[in-house]
């Protein structure tokens, strides 16, 4: 029968082809090591459960209530990720959006409860999204073994408890020394230093393309890269504490004291922190929504904190030609604006008038209800998919096509031309640097995905129709003569 071993042969010939393929893959997949790939994280399984943030509460209620309303405490019932993540089902399937998962509700995922998209059936630690028990049950990271060998896509390991005679004991991880009868007889206390650094954050704040790896948020980099790694000044320095504390630390390059610590995780996303104010208010949680309000508060105070303006006149054969406005990055510890970059919109309004208040310069205005003049000068970036067209989706994007951020500490310039100047004499100009979490177009697209159980209107009293909020993040004001003198 040796007819047949010619085809043989080209068939193993193929089996050594893709064997060779998949070992040349420049981010090679340990399968057995990432049983729940593409999310990265590790679950050291025991009879020990997760336990659910109103338990932890019983002993820890300040914890709670800063921790109740927090962006974490959202992650998962989030209209706006459950939007998105309703469009990625139907585009991929639970296959991948089981990443998803792995950031947004880690719980729900490692233990299989969460199917897909929406709430429905779902107990109190799959809702209860980046909870109490995650954080604390992290033992360790494995960002160097990741297919990148960077932090990505929940690079952590899960270890609720351990197994015991008797059943199981839990067991939490905090920054300090356990104190006589730490845990109340609920939990034993471990000391981690980890708790007390930016690598705990890191594997869920550096968001990987599923497949190829391209980094879509990489906040823990830029952070790494940048000036406030360099004098030891981590995450929870500015996002684990009051708006004065983190104004201080990210001024001084000093870390605050370990009781100034505070669970807020305050960062920008004021419209998440008012949409769900506007569902605490519906549903009647008064604590809810004033918690709700601090928060929306503190997004905001972050915000203006994180950047300011110079306008300086550029003159041509001794005429007022150009305008130059700097931004600068303060106060943000990564880029600005940082994460969801190709999503984000961070931009110079600037307005210039003569001496007779004609305007001679205007940028960065609106052509109709929410949305942008085509030349508007942004500081954020545009995804691509791998055919240079433009894309938003995080299945898809695989590369930037434009990447203009504001590095921390760092600034950039930005040039806008003088129009014809009737009459001679001081030009007053206006910048503003704005900020809004999600163009008009891109909030309405995903808003219109959020699952059936969860009603934007009755819950949230907004629909995908409903203008995105702008937050004017520094203003700054200054008058030039339109004819240098001698
Ligand atoms: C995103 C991660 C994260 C989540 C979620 C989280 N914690 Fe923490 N927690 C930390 C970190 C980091 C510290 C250490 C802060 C520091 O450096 O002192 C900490 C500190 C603590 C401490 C020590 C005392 C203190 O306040 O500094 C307790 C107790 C605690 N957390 C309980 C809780 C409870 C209860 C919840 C849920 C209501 C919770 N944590 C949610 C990360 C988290
Ligand atoms: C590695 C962890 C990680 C993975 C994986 C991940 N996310 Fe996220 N996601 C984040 C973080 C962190 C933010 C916050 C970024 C910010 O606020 O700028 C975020 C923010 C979002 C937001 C914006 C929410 C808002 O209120 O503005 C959406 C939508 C979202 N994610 C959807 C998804 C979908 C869909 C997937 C899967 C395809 C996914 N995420 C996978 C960590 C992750
Ligand atoms: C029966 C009461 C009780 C319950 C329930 C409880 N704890 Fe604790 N926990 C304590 C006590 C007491 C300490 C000692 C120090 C303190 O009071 O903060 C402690 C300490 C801690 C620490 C160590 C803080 C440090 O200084 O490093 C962490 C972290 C922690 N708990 C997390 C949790 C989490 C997460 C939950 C829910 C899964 C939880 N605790 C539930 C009583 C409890
Ligand atoms: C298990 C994954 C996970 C871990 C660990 C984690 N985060 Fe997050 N974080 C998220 C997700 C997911 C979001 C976005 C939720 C959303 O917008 O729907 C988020 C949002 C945030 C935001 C709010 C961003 C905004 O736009 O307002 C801040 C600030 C933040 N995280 C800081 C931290 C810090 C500091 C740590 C470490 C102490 C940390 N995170 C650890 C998953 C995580
Ligand atoms: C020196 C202070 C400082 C440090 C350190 C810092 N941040 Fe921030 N962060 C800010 C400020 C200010 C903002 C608001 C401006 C912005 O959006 O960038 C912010 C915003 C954010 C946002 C929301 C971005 C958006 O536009 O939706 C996330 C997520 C975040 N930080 C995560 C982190 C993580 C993770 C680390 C550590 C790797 C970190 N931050 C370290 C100050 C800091």
């Amino acid at each position: 029968m040796h007819f047949l071993l010619p085809v043989v042969v080209f068939f193993l010939l193929l089996l050594s082809l893709a064997g060779a393929t998949g070992a040349a893959s420049p981010f090679p997949v340990d399968h057995d090591f990432y049983p729940f790939y593409p999310s990265l994280i590790k679950w050291e399984r025991s009879k020990a459960p997760f336990t659910e943030p109103s338990v932890c509460a019983g002993c820890h209620p300040q914890q709670f209530e800063e921790w109740r309303g927090s962006v974490h405490a959202l992650a998962f019932t989030d209209p706006i990720y459950q939007g998105e993540l309703n469009k990625g089902f139907k585009a991929v399937g639970h296959e991948v959006t089981r990443q998803c998962e792995g950031c947004h509700s880690p719980a729900g995922m490692v233990t299989g409860e969460i199917k897909g998209p929406g709430l429905k059936g779902l107990g109190p630690v799959a809702l209860a999204g980046v909870s109490c028990d995650i954080c604390h049950s992290i033992s360790g990271v494995t960002h160097q073994r990741t297919p990148t060998g960077e932090p990505e896509n929940g690079s952590f390991i899960l270890s609720p408890g351990v197994d015991t005679k008797s059943g199981y004991q839990l067991v939490k991880r905090g920054p300090s020394k356990p104190v006589d009868g730490c845990g109340g007889g609920f939990h034993e206390c471990r000391e981690s230093p980890l708790h007390d650094r930016s690598e705990l954050c890191a594997g869920c704040h550096q968001v990987y393309h599923y497949q190829d790896h391209f980094p879509l948020e990489a906040t823990y980099n830029e952070w790494k890269h940048g000036p406030y790694a360099q004098k030891g000044i981590q995450c929870q320095d500015c996002h684990m504490v009051e708006t004065a504390t983190f104004i201080r630390t990210a001024d001084t390059m000093k870390r605050p004291e370990r009781s100034e610590y505070r669970h807020y995780f305050s960062g920008a996303n004021y419209l998440l922190y008012f949409l769900a104010g506007e569902a605490a208010k519906k549903a009647g949680d008064r604590e809810l929504a004033a918690s709700l309000d601090k928060k929306y508060q503190m997004a905001l105070e972050k915000l203006k904190a994180a950047a300011d303006l110079e306008i300086l006149p550029v003159y041509r054969s001794s005429a007022l030609a150009e305008i130059k406005v700097r931004v600068r990055n303060l106060r943000a510890g990564h880029n600005l604006p940082t994460s969801l970059t190709n999503v984000r919109e961070l931009w110079l309004e600037v307005t210039a008038r003569d001496a007779t208040g004609a305007v001679v310069l205007s940028s960065g205005g609106f052509e109709g209800p929410g949305m942008l003049e085509p030349d508007t000068r942004m500081f954020n970036s545009e995804g691509m998919g791998s055919d240079f067209h433009l894309a938003i989706d995080p299945w898809v994007v695989t590369a930037f096509s434009r990447h203009d951020t504001i590095p921390p500490r760092g600034y950039k310039d930005a040039y806008f031309a003088v129009g014809p100047i009737k009459k001679q004499g001081t030009v007053t100009v206006e910048a503003r640097l704005k900020y809004r979490p999600a163009s008009q177009q891109v909030a309405r697209k995903i808003l219109k995905e959020v699952p059936e159980d969860i009603s934007l209107e009755n819950v949230y009293g907004a629909s995908p129709m409903t203008a995105v909020p702008i937050v004017d993040m520094a203003v700054k004001q200054a008058g030039f003569e339109s004819r240098r003198g001698k």
